[in-house]
């Protein structure tokens, strides 16, 4: 298979559209993420594995405060992509005229959401651009019976201006991305110390 074939089939396996939040010491912040996955099969012990990069604003609330929530979202947000996806909490206050509230443990949970889950950080991997959050859910709820989103319904509906700012995005994260993808496999984790 040419590895050119590869990037459709990874756009299939990107995740129903989520807006992952954290917050530390009175500082708040939300993306939106294709990369949350459910990642356990024990019902009792429900944990989810999430991909952020490791440039963006949210990640590094989550690395101070070992907190994230993620909030699976319904069809009708879909404008959520831009509001949530195309800039930075640095920025701009995601938060502000939005109808939200800080859960006991400190983050910020959106409403209107499909649902949403509280975690805590039980284990991290190093994906070079990104930072990989295995973490357990401390708190759920599921507001509504609600289809999911994916990013390719939205892309069929999306204005072409919001297209071309997210295409302005991309042609800066992803030479970043790649940049930062190199740096790791220079140097690979897990061969360090275990061959002579
Ligand atoms: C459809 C879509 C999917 C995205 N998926 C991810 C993702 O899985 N992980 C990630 O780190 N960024 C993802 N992003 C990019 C972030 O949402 C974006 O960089 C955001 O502006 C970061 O905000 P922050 O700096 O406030 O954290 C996605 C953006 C869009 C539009």
């Amino acid at each position: 298979m040419p590895i050119s074939d590869a990037p459709s089939l990874l756009t299939l396996m990107w995740s129903p559209l989520t807006v992952v939040t954290s917050a530390h010491e009175g500082s708040r912040g939300g993306q939106i993420a294709v990369g949350a996955f459910a990642a356990s099969i024990v019902p009792a012990q429900p944990r989810v594995l999430v991909q952020i990069q490791k440039r963006n604003h949210t990640n590094s609330l989550i690395e101070t405060s070992g907190k994230l929530a993620v909030h699976v979202i319904a069809r009708e947000q879909w404008e959520w992509v831009k509001h949530w996806g195309f800039r930075s909490q640095t920025e701009v206050d995601k938060f502000e005229g939005l109808d939200w509230f800080e859960h006991d443990d400190g983050l910020p949970i959106l409403g209107g959401v499909l649902g949403w889950m509280t975690c805590r950080v039980v284990n991290y991997m190093d994906g070079g651009d990104m930072a990989i959050w295995l973490a357990d859910v401390t708190d759920a709820a599921r507001n509504t019976r609600a289809q999911p989103l994916r990013w390719h319904e939205v892309q069929q509906v999306l204005p072409p201006d919001w297209a071309e700012e997210y295409g302005r995005k991309l042609s800066h994260d992803v030479p970043d991305s790649g940049r930062r993808m190199a740096e790791l496999s220079d140097n690979p984790p897990w061969s360090s110390g275990l061959s002579p």
